[in-house]
């Protein structure tokens, strides 16, 4: 079945409305990187829709009421498919009695309980709004446990919003107690352990280096070991940082599926199905130093998007979500080999098949995958060309096999190796 182009005639895939508000945001917003792989704009102009008007189960409608298939998901938060029925029920249901009041909502506890439950071996947890807050609490609480000033990230690594996280050297922000090392760069590691070992604080580890346009990479063996030699040597802690792959790689936290057995664990994004939620669950003997923060904030408390969250645990482990996810994963990534490979592409579907990252064969400048990309969106698929992509509970097999089959028809219209570009 040949798919129609949305608008064969216009340069790129917003329509009318959406052409308008990008004009408006232009002199309302910042503009530049600011809002960096949340803009559209990050996957080229107009390679992609700009404004999501709504979205339901796993498709979007832009501004202009055109519908794709999405294989974004929010950037992570979709994991049951957009508006879940119950997730959105429990949430209304809960606004209905109170949105935020005075002091705490009983489902603080429950979520706590919960969370608790869904992720083996931790003690206690705080709920906050976003992976960012977690991630600076879980930096936080390792020095004040300590008493010690470093913290070592990993190369390209991205914490959040924290702006001794996000800046750079020389650009004015006090970034003296962060050391980077290279992902599986097992001797930097012991270097760091044998020159400044009495110095750090903790590690803040994601479960893959996982990139923008690149390969995804999985941690070696010797570089997880490098890591607990450094917790066992110097008594540094490990936060592990499961924003961004938690519920997609194992049910029960990432660190599970790489046999390591984190002090923190930060979990984010998916938790609350487009609700805004996060968590940092810690262990018994962090507990004190936890409790000697203070850590407020006037939206901490949403009872609205703590029951989102509770039913989201809810409704994941009793349809098991996580399985469905991976087979969804494994479906498109067979399909779109296949097409791929019977249009004349090589590409690389990097990274495990719930966040798959597409590569293009010779495209160093990203420009084959944005091709492919504008394609796709014009035929109605949003498969973006620089991102990883997350699978969500709502990509059943016909969703997947109309989008193979959109991929089908926009590797064709893409140059091959060896085509002008
Ligand atoms: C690995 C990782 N950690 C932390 C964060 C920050 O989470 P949030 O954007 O919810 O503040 C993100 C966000 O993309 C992330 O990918």
């Amino acid at each position: 079945m040949t798919k129609e182009r949305k608008s064969p005639e216009a340069a790129g895939v917003d329509g009318p409305r959406g052409q308008d508000l990008w004009q408006r945001a232009d002199s309302v917003l910042p503009g530049g990187n600011i809002y960096f792989s949340r803009s559209a704009r990050f996957a080229g102009d107009g390679n992609l829709p700009g404004f999501i008007e709504r979205a339901e189960g796993c498709r979007v409608t832009d501004v202009d009421g055109r519908t794709y298939l999405d294989f974004n998901c929010g950037n992570g938060p979709n994991l049951l498919g957009y508006l879940h029925p119950e997730v959105e029920e429990a949430a209304r249901a809960q606004a209905a009695e109170a949105s935020l009041a005075s002091f705490f909502p009983p489902a603080l506890v429950e979520l706590s309980e919960r969370l608790l439950d869904a992720v083996p071996g931790y003690d206690w947890t705080v709920a906050v709004k976003a992976g960012s807050d977690a991630t600076a609490l879980a930096a936080r609480i390792m020095r004040a446990a300590t008493g010690r000033p470093l913290i070592l990230l990993f190369k390209n690594a991205y914490h959040g919003l924290s702006p001794e996280f996000i800046s750079r050297p020389g650009q004015g922000w006090d970034t003296s107690n962060l050391r980077r090392v290279a992902w599986n760069d097992t001797e930097g590691i012991a270097d760091l352990l044998e020159h400044e070992g009495d110095q750090l604080a903790g590690v803040i580890l994601n479960p893959l280096d996982q990139n923008p346009m690149r390969p995804t990479r999985y941690p070696s063996a010797d570089f997880l070991a490098a890591i607990e030699r450094v917790r066992e040597e110097s008594g540094a802690l490990l936060t592990f940082d499961d924003v961004r792959h938690g519920f997609r790689l194992h049910p029960r936290g990432s660190h599970q599926a790489l046999g390591i057995e984190p002090d923190l664990v930060c979990l984010g994004k998916a938790l609350g199905n487009g609700h805004s939620v996060a968590a940092l669950l810690g262990k018994e003997p962090l507990r004190e130093a936890c409790s000697g923060l203070m850590l407020t904030s006037t939206y901490i408390f949403d009872p609205v998007a703590f029951r989102a969250a509770i039913t989201t645990l809810d409704v994941y482990f009793r349809d098991l979500a996580f399985e469905r996810i991976e087979r969804a994963g494994g479906r498109l990534k067979t399909g779109l080999l296949r097409v791929a490979g019977d249009t004349g592409h090589n590409i690389e579907l990097s990274g495990p098949v719930t966040m798959p990252t597409l590569l293009f064969e010779e495209d160093p400048n990203n420009i084959r995958a944005r091709r492919f990309a504008r394609e796709a969106a014009m035929l109605g698929a949003i498969f973006h060309p620089s991102l990883n992509w997350f699978m969500c509970a709502a990509h059943d097999d016909e969703a997947v096999d109309e989008a193979i089959e959109i991929a089908h028809q926009a590797f064709e219209q893409t140059p091959r190796v060896g085509e002008a570009l």
